[in-house]
């Protein structure tokens, strides 16, 4: 069996499962391999418009498989380069939604912090225990989880090990939206296709300036997004767009 599945509820949609169920969607290097490939591939693709990244129903992911490290070494896990295999997820153009149910730990919690927005399960549980077997996250748990609720809330969950759960991820800024159990996925993909009827390079524009600007000076942040909203003058979807609402129709959307 293939460690994720890849499926198109709808022809501008890729839908992206883990499917590790007898090891909680831990992540071993061929589920971050086939994932980089996945997310290598949708970048390139221009018919996608969004991707839904999820699990099942009892873990979105538990972390990065510790049985696959436990006896490693410095060099092995350097060598292992599994940065750049997070890279093709963190650096596609596409917007990402995770949609969480059961456990998202250690390297789950940050597979789903690389998403753009996150919809979570009611008995979702989000936390970063890595601590607690002797070493600490390393797939951007400490420095996405701080820009993403602050530093008391990130170091409380950080040093102690201990989950929060989705309606306190929530709270703290961690979740975009919380939903029943069996409505992540139906949500998640609702979500998707109102992003994939939007116009596209607006969409890539927006994610583009939102994440490289908030680890930029402001003003230099502010440049990025005012050449962003210049160059979308460019596109003939702004003409579509604007016309459409003055014409009161539908606008019909070409992606370029
Ligand atoms: N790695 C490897 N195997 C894992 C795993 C993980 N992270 N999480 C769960 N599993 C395996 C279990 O070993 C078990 O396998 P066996 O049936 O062969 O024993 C199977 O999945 C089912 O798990 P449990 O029996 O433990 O299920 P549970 O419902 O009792 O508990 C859990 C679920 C709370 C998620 C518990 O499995 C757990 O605590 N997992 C580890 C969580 C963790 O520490 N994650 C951080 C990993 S380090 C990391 O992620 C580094 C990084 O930043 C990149």
């Amino acid at each position: 069996m293939p460690e994720i599945l890849l499926e198109r509820p709808r022809h501008d949609v890729l839908l992206v499962r883990l499917n590790r169920p007898e090891a909680k969607n831990a992540l071993n290097n061929a589920v971050r391999m086939q994932l980089a490939e996945a997310f290598t591939e949708a970048a390139a693709d221009d018919t996608l418009r969004a991707i839904v990244l999820t699990g099942n129903a009892e873990a979105f992911a538990a972390g990065a498989d510790i049985k696959d490290m436990a006896e490693a070494g410095a060099i092995e896990i350097m060598l292992r380069r599994t940065h750049l295999l997070w890279r093709a997820i963190a650096q596609c153009p596409k917007p990402v939604i995770a949609a969480v149910n059961g456990y998202a730990l250690g390297g789950g919690c940050e597979l789903a912090m690389h998403a753009d927005i996150i919809i979570a399960g009611e008995s979702a549980q989000f936390g970063q225990p890595e601590v607690r077997v002797g070493i600490m996250p390393g797939a951007g748990g400490t420095q996405r989880l701080l820009r993403a609720v602050g530093k008391f809330k990130a170091m409380k969950m950080v040093l102690t090990g201990k989950p929060v759960t989705a309606r306190e991820a929530e709270a703290m800024g961690l979740v975009s939206e919380v939903v029943a159990d069996a409505e992540v996925l139906p949500a998640a993909l609702a979500l998707a296709q109102t992003i994939a009827a939007m116009p596209p390079l607006a969409v890539q524009q927006i994610k583009e300036v939102m994440l490289a600007g908030a680890d930029a000076p402001l003003e230099t942040a502010l440049m990025l997004e005012r050449k962003a909203f210049q160059l979308l003058f460019d596109s003939k979807d702004q003409k579509e767009g604007m016309r459409a609402f003055a014409e009161k129709r539908r606008p019909d959307y070409q992606g370029c």
